[in-house]
């Protein structure tokens, strides 16, 4: 039986998620978005071009949550996304209403599914599926340390010239401008960036890795990243999908790891069929756990702040 992943959503970002996923020929698509007949239009799209790919996949688009019935996936992409001078949390209000909505009905149709959820602000949003929706936390998981940690690998590789396949970068914590790019334990052919690089290059990447998201906020002026944020999300549904024990940086709900509690948070997690199958927990120096636990500080006031606007 063929897999489905069904994209909530079908925005830039899902509708590029999408497009990497039909590449991938992983599994059938399902594309909901509240706007009439954009959903089908791309997907419609989309699957005149599979013939050119030679891929095999069924692509349709629809309004209403009945279409994504059995999915192995979901993928929530829906709200806005941000605009010049906004903070990832200063979409808050709207998106908690659309994802809390979308990720109900969703689960309805798909009872078995596993949640990958990519609306800002991120971590919040994740923790508001499963809390909302009473999931074990092996089946939510927030995309945005791949996308972090692609980031700083981009600007390493544009910096140093070598090939982005010798570079692995490792962007930890919550997704705002307190992320915490680990140079330690980052590497270039397994030379760590510290030695790799001169100290004030590497704290200009850092400081660029940091602003990523604004950087493409500024420059676009109508909306957010979506290739990277959509490769990122490919990446995580084919793992899952495989059964790949893939490790990779997400968004997982914390208990006990890392010392944190009750919230979720950017650490190195397990991928696999059943989701987010394991937390690895890395050593950390003393500098390391500061810039954790102010991130983590940023992500719970988030948190805390859903807990006053939403009853979940
Ligand atoms: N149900 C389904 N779709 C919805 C709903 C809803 N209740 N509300 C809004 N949408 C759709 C919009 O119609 C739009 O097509 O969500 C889509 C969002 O797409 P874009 O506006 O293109 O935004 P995008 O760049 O894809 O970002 C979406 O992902 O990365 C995050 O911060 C970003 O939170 C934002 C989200």
């Amino acid at each position: 039986m063929k897999n489905k992943i069904s994209i909530i959503g079908a925005g830039m970002t899902g509708s590029t998620t999408a497009l990497w996923l039909a590449e991938r020929e992983l599994a059938d698509l399902v594309l909901v978005d509240i706007l009439e007949g954009m959903p089908q239009g791309k997907a419609l799209d989309m699957a005149e071009a599979m013939p050119i790919i030679g891929k095999d996949v069924e692509i349709v688009g629809a309004n209403e949550y009945e279409a994504t019935k059995d999915s192995d996936i979901i993928i929530i992409t829906a709200g806005i996304p941000r605009k010049p001078g906004m903070s990832r949390d200063d979409l808050l209000n709207t998106n908690a209403e659309i994802v809390g909505t979308a990720s109900s009905e969703t689960l309805r149709h798909s009872p078995n599914a596993i949640f990958l959820v990519l609306t800002n602000p991120l971590d919040t949003m994740a923790y508001l599926t499963m809390k909302r929706n009473g999931l074990a936390r092996e089946r939510v998981i927030g995309q945005a340390g791949i996308l972090d940690s692609a980031r700083m690998s981009a600007f390493v590789a544009m910096e140093t010239g070598v090939s982005v396949e010798n570079i692995d970068c490792y962007v930890l914590g919550g997704h705002g401008d307190e992320m915490v790019p680990l140079t330690r334990h980052s590497n270039i052919a397994g030379v760590s960036l510290r030695d790799y690089l001169p100290a004030d290059r590497l704290e200009a990447i850092i400081e660029r890795t940091r602003k990523g998201g604004s950087e493409i906020v500024s420059l676009l002026k109508t909306g957010s990243a979506f290739y990277a944020p959509a490769a990122a999300c490919a990446q995580m549904a084919e793992a899952i999908l495989k059964d790949k024990k893939l490790i990779v940086p997400a968004a997982a709900y914390m208990q006990g790891e890392y010392g944190l509690n009750d919230m979720f948070f950017g650490v190195p997690v397990m991928l696999g069929a059943n989701g987010m199958e394991k937390i690895i927990e890395y050593d950390l120096d003393e500098e390391e756990q500061a810039a954790f636990a102010q991130s983590a500080e940023v992500v719970k006031e988030t948190h805390t702040a859903l807990n006053k606007l939403v009853k979940i």
